[in-house]
This record gives structure tokens, C-alpha cells and sequence, in this order.
């Protein structure tokens, strides 16, 4: 599985930790705010990978989740997607150094230049940072790519629904990120996106508690069209 003639990542967009400079740390940051082994660890159970299966990774970034994934299924396919080159690097280069095969793309994700159909679309941590418009079209490029029963798998920062949620939210997530692009994530908007872009059994299948405020898990279905 690859993608065809990328468009190049000319369009705005923000770098795993808000800025370009910041990307070598983004995977202690990570590590050590978002109690990241818990999530990666329920949304990989909810992905519930196996051997064959095709898995494009959307904002795939520094290569975490493509480790974490292979580690458990080395042969699956494995695309992973996103504009920033230094992240991609960093990301085929752990990959290597874990004797892993995956493929990566710099660009942005269309269904149009994917070459083959994924079974499974994944995404971690990447819907909270792009606009509202960005988070529809990705959501709607995911449900075009993906065939009837096709599922996808989102770990997300999503609805903050208490008040210290909020708070811890606001001081980690939106001070590097900005309030533009988070603040509907933390309103609950992905499974609003996901509903209306035709996908159902729309379901928030864990809700994790961070630093950073709380992470939650989403998948939804493509449904067989009705005969
Ligand atoms: C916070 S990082 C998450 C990286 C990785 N998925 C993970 O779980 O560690 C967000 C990633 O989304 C990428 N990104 C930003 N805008 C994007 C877009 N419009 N489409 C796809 N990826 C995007 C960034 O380059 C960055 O690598």
C-alpha cells in the first residue's frame, strides 16, 4: 500500500509539538505528560491488529504508534502519513533501529492518491492541533478510503468534561497549540465529524485521564451498504 503522486506539504500546518523546534522532544514530552503507554496501549487493543491487514497511520509523526503496532503484528501493512519531514525521519529512522518494516509519505492524507484499500484507519493525537475544516476533510478522506465494514481508530484529546479537565487542558495542550484548533475537540466534535461524515457505531470507547487532560479513544464503522 502506498500513496500516489502526494500533493507536496505546501499548506500550513503544526509540527508534533507546536513548533518546529521543539520536535526532538517530542517523544520524552510525550512520554512523560499524556501517561502515553496507557492510551497507546487501549487504543492498540482497539485496533486489534493482525497479521496481513492494511493500516494507514494519518499524522503518523515521530513513528510511535507504527512501533507500537509492529512490535505486536510485524507483518502487517503499515502507511504512515504526515507533512512534517523531520517527524518522518525520526520516524522511519526508529523504525529501523527496531528492525521494523513501515512505509511513510510526507504529505497530506487523501483518499484519492491511496494506492490499495486499508482494512483499519488509525490516527493519534493529531485532529486536536489542525482547524475544524482540517479535521472534516481528514474524517471525510478516511470514510472515502476505507471499504464497507472498514473501521477506523482515533486517540484524541476530546471532550473535557470537568472542570480540572479543562484547566489542565488549557495550560498544556492549548498553550502550545493554540485555543483556534483545539477548542472543539474539547467541546466532543469527533464523534459529531465522524457521524456526519457517514460512518456509524460511532463510539467512545475509553476516556483516559493525563496531565494534559483527557485522552479519548473513538472508532467507528463504515456500514455495508444495504442490499
Ligand atoms: C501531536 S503529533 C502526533 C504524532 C503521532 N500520531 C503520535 O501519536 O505520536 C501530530 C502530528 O500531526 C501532524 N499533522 C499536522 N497537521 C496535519 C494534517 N493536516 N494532516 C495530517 N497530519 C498532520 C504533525 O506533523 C504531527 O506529526
Amino acid at each position: 500500500m502506498r500513496l500516489e503522486a502526494m500533493p507536496p506539504p505546501a499548506r500550513a500546518y503544526t509540527p508534533p509539538l507546536g513548533h518546529k523546534i521543539l520536535t526532538p522532544f517530542y517523544d520524552l514530552a510525550i512520554g512523560l505528560l499524556t501517561r502515553e503507554g496507557v492510551w497507546r496501549k487501549v487504543l492498540i487493543e482497539n485496533i486489534a491488529p493482525n497479521d496481513g491487514e492494511r493500516i494507514v497511520d494519518v499524522g503518523s509523526g515521530t513513528g510511535s504508534l507504527a512501533v507500537a503496532l509492529l512490535s505486536r503484528v510485524p507483518h502487517l501493512q503499515y502507511l504512515g502519513v504526515d507533512p512534517d519531514a523531520d517527524a518522518t525521519e525520526r520516524a522511519t529512522a526508529k523504525l529501523a533501529a527496531e528492525g521494523l518494516r513501515a512505509e511513510f509519505n510526507v504529505g497530506f492524507f487523501e483518499a484519492d492518491n491511496l494506492a490499495g484499500i486499508p482494512n483499519k484507519i488509525v490516527s493519534s493525537l493529531v485532529l486536536h492541533q489542525v482547524p475544524l475544516m482540517e479535521k472534516r476533510r481528514i474524517i471525510e478522506n478516511m470514510y472515502a478510503a476505507l471499504p464497507a465494514n472498514g473501521t477506523v481508530h482515533i486517540a484524541d484529546y476530546g471532550e473535557q468534561t470537568s472542570v480540572l479537565a479543562r484547566a489542565l487542558f488549557r495550560m498544556t495542550v492549548q498553550a502550545l497549540d493554540g485555543i483556534d484548533n483545539t477548542q472543539s475537540n474539547a467541546e466532543g466534535v469527533i464523534p459529531e465529524l465522524l457521524s456526519a461524515a457517514g460512518f456509524s457505531d460511532v463510539s467512545e470507547r475509553s476516556r483516559i485521564w493525563t496531565l494534559t487532560g483527557t485522552i479519548s479513544i473513538y472508532q467507528a464503522r463504515k456500514r455495508a451498504p444495504s442490499p
